[in-house]
């Protein structure tokens, strides 16, 4: 909505993005069971509220993911070895980045790959003022797709992808399999060190993603309140309620939107019909044991060589290199 001396003037807006969301929000609620693209809970708002939910106390991957980079620093250093050239998929504000680049012996370079240029720019120049030395190359561009490195990258220098924060959770297993064989190909079959976030008691799990604080319930509202404002849509918020559900058989919580009540939402003259109790789901966070992930990094071409936990083996960081 674009306000004009106290006129509401309604913003109708046909750019390539807005289009895209349109087509992916018709086609999401269109089906069976209604569903919505996680990406799309990341607006400014939304991205506010996902670093609220990393200082919440029920969200524990963020602290305890922080825990293990520090206290085993040293050692993962060791085992990445020197020179390496490290690429960070969807590095966003880089804000881990320090904990492995400062430990590492002499890294031939840092290759930041994001979508959001503004981000990219930012950190790039943060990391850049705090390793003077080192080399940056960020790369704009959409990580779950393969992309080009830059050519000026020393072709002999081994290269490693970093993918902290336990995002390939987000992805369902056949996603996350595609996303590691381009890993593998972007690396020449190097190495990578992820986040992985471990399967455990169901209450926990839960908790952490329905905080007793509410700001994941305020980040999943707010994909509703995404859609009124750039889709000219009529979502009442209050009759929508946030629901984090353990999924045994897929080892996933899944994030809905309940509708408290049968009702019709329009977006942009297209009409939905919920019915109570009706759910939109939108996001998968998929949980996984040592064993079911190192399956998944094998179908990859990927060995599992070293991990690390903490002491209530709730997050892992796992340091993967070709299996050959
Ligand atoms: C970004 N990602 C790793 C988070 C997760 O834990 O799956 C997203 C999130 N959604 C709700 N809380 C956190």
């Amino acid at each position: 909505m674009v306000k004009n001396n106290g006129n509401q003037l309604e913003l109708t807006d046909f750019s390539v993005e807005t289009e895209v969301f349109r087509r992916d929000v018709i086609a999401g609620l269109s089906a069976d069971r209604k569903t919505l693209p996680s990406k799309y809970l990341y607006d400014k708002r939304g991205s506010e509220l996902f670093d609220a939910i990393c200082e919440a106390k029920d969200y524990y991957p963020t602290r305890t993911e922080v825990g293990i980079m520090r206290r085993n620093a040293a050692e993962m250093a060791d085992a990445i070895g020197a020179g390496a050239v490290v690429i960070e998929y969807g590095s966003g504000s880089s804000m881990k980045t320090p904990l492995l680049l400062e430990p590492l012996e002499k890294p031939a370079a840092y290759v930041p790959v994001d979508i959001s240029r503004e981000h990219l720019v930012e950190a790039a120049e943060r990391i850049s003022a705090r390793f003077q030395d080192l080399p940056i190359m960020p790369v704009c561009a959409d990580f779950t797709r393969p992309f080009e490195l830059p050519e000026a990258l020393d072709s002999d220098a081994p290269r490693m992808a970093y993918f902290p924060g336990s995002t390939i959770g987000n992805f369902t297993p056949t996603q996350a399999r595609s996303l590691l064989q381009n890993m593998y190909d972007e690396t020449n079959g190097g190495s990578a060190l992820l986040g992985v976030d471990l399967k455990k008691d169901v209450a926990v799990l839960e908790r952490a993603y329905d905080d007793s604080e509410g700001v994941t319930a305020e980040f999943n509202i707010n994909l509703l309140e995404h859609i009124n404002r750039e889709l000219n849509a009529d979502f009442d918020l209050e009759t929508f309620e946030h629901r984090a559900v353990f999924n045994e058989e897929l080892s996933r919580v899944e994030m809905h939107l309940v509708s408290r009540v049968r009702q019709v939402v329009t977006i942009g003259g297209t009409s939905f019909s919920f019915d109570a109790g009706e759910t939109i789901h939108t996001e998968n966070s998929h949980k996984y044991t040592p064993t079911s992930f190192a399956r998944l990094a094998a179908s990859a071409g990927w060995k599992v060589d070293r991990i690390w936990t903490d002491d209530r083996d709730y997050f892992s960081i796992q340091l993967l290199v070709a299996d050959r």
